[in-house]
């Protein structure tokens, strides 16, 4: 091995954005192993630091620049400090930022994450690699060395977009859509669990459009992987997001009906309640399609909760559009939901479009995110009383505490002993607050 730990360097990585920044950020330090990088969580004592960026919504690029700026102190004390700008900023700034912040050694676009020991061990020059071919990526080594398991734990199955949301900058930073083959995606499934997984979160930008090949060299769909997973015997719970509504295919209803470690829970994004907006914003299906598509998937699994994404004041967006939005999250009744205000994210249509006033989407923002609330807290205090199924992931913030989420990803704590980590427990739910339940053991 040449891990070497007299010549132990430490690696320091921050994670912006969603849950495929995570996994890759764990990756990351994986591959970097061999080279002999441990993981700390502390900046001051890093060799290399590496920002994984987001670029999906406001100020993202700015929040990049202060980030790396902040680090001036520490790359004054060690002049060896590497600096990686990683990530969807990385690929849509490009060398921009290395001439704005010259303390940036290495630029990464996110389907190149699987070159970074490689540029780290050639020459002092800069490198930026911004390559868009998913090729490779996933040949990551040292799978789970890095000791990042958990009993929940995110498994990146597909990457990359073609739906082209006008809003959207994932086609342009993370590429074209791609399914990793079935084999490798059972093997990381069958190496995760084997660290101590118990839940997988199957990852992708467009995760039901999954459709990666088989041994048999047919096309898999993403119900086809699940069934597929679900034959791991310690493996209790799957999961998986982002979803498409338009990729909603009767498969998947039937694996929420039939596959009893699916869980039954959804993050199906609808964005917004208009059916004009919706079509500006390229959506390609109606309100009445997305409400269709909820009601076929409540017959299938009466039982399942659905959360979505908002997006509000996006250009062209009138009050009556928004009074539509309004109307959808009654109809819908979401157990959890994200909103934003739209924010122009450069290359991508709509950023040419003209804005809807700040104070309106400001305005709109409160009025949306206090009926989903509403609707959250509802939710949340309709389980007072009833019993769910726990899978316990860590200790809680006090003493004795467990913390694991039931079916419906809802988090629930209560006093049990550490015994239970990784495992199911029947909890009855005493207590609720709007985004934690406190339940007691059955
Ligand atoms: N402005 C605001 N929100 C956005 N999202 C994506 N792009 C933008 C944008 N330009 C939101 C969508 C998406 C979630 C991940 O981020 O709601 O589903
Ligand atoms: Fe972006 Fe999702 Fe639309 Fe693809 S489907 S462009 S990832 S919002």
């Amino acid at each position: 091995m040449l891990h070497n730990p007299k010549n132990s360097k430490q690696v320091y990585v921050k994670s912006f954005g969603c849950q495929m920044n995570v996994y890759d950020s764990e990756r990351m330090i994986e591959s970097l192993i061999p080279l002999g990088y441990k993981a700390t969580l502390k900046e001051d004592d890093a060799d290399l630091i590496i920002l994984n960026t987001c670029h999906i919504r406001e100020k993202a690029t700015e929040k990049i620049y202060s980030e790396v700026g902040r680090l001036k102190p520490i790359k004054q004390k060690n002049p060896n400090l590497k600096i990686i700008v990683a990530g969807c900023v990385a690929q849509a700034e490009g060398e921009e930022i290395i001439r704005r912040q010259p303390m940036v050694d290495i630029l990464v676009g996110p389907q190149s994450y699987h070159k970074l020991p490689e540029l780290l061990t050639h020459s002092n020059s800069k490198h930026v690699v911004l390559d868009l071919d998913q090729t490779g990526k996933f040949d990551w080594p040292n799978r789970g060395v890095g000791n990042t398991q958990k009993i929940s734990s995110f498994l990146t199955v597909q990457e990359g977009c073609d739906k082209f949301c006008t809003f959207c900058v994932v086609p342009y930073t993370r590429g074209q859509e791609y399914s990793r083959p079935v084999a490798e995606v059972v093997m990381e499934a069958h190496e995760l669990v084997a660290g101590g997984a118990r839940e997988i979160i199957l990852l992708g930008q467009n995760v039901n459009a999954y459709h990666g090949l088989g041994k048999d060299n047919r096309s898999w769909s993403l119900a086809d992987l699940i069934w597929r997973l679900s034959e791991i015997p310690e493996l209790d719970r799957i999961r998986f997001v982002t979803s498409h509504p338009n990729e909603m295919t009767q498969d998947l209803m039937v694996a929420f009906r039939d596959c009893p470690k699916l869980m039954p829970y959804l993050h199906l994004p609808i964005q917004s309640g208009s059916d004009k907006i919706l079509k500006l914003m390229n959506r390609k299906h109606t309100q009445a399609e997305y409400v269709e598509i909820i009601s076929q998937l409540k017959s299938y699994r009466p039982d399942i909760a659905i959360s979505g994404d908002f997006i509000v004041g996006f250009p062209g967006e009138t009050e009556e559009d928004f009074q539509e939005t309004l109307k959808i999250v009654q109809t819908i009744g979401f157990i959890k939901s994200f909103s934003f205000k739209y924010s122009p994210r450069p290359g991508t249509p709509a950023a040419e479009r003209e804005r809807v006033e700040p104070a309106i989407q400001a305005e709109r923002l409160t009025k949306l995110q206090d009926l989903l609330s509403e609707y959250q807290f509802a939710v949340q205090k309709s389980s007072i009383g009833k019993t769910c199924r726990v899978l316990f992931e860590k200790e809680g913030r006090f003493e004795g505490q467990l913390v694991g989420k039931n079916e419906h990803f809802q988090v629930v704590y209560g006093e049990l002993p550490k015994e239970f980590i990784g495992r199911v427990g029947d909890m009855k739910i005493k207590d609720a607050n709007i985004n934690t339940l406190h339940g007691e053991l059955v």
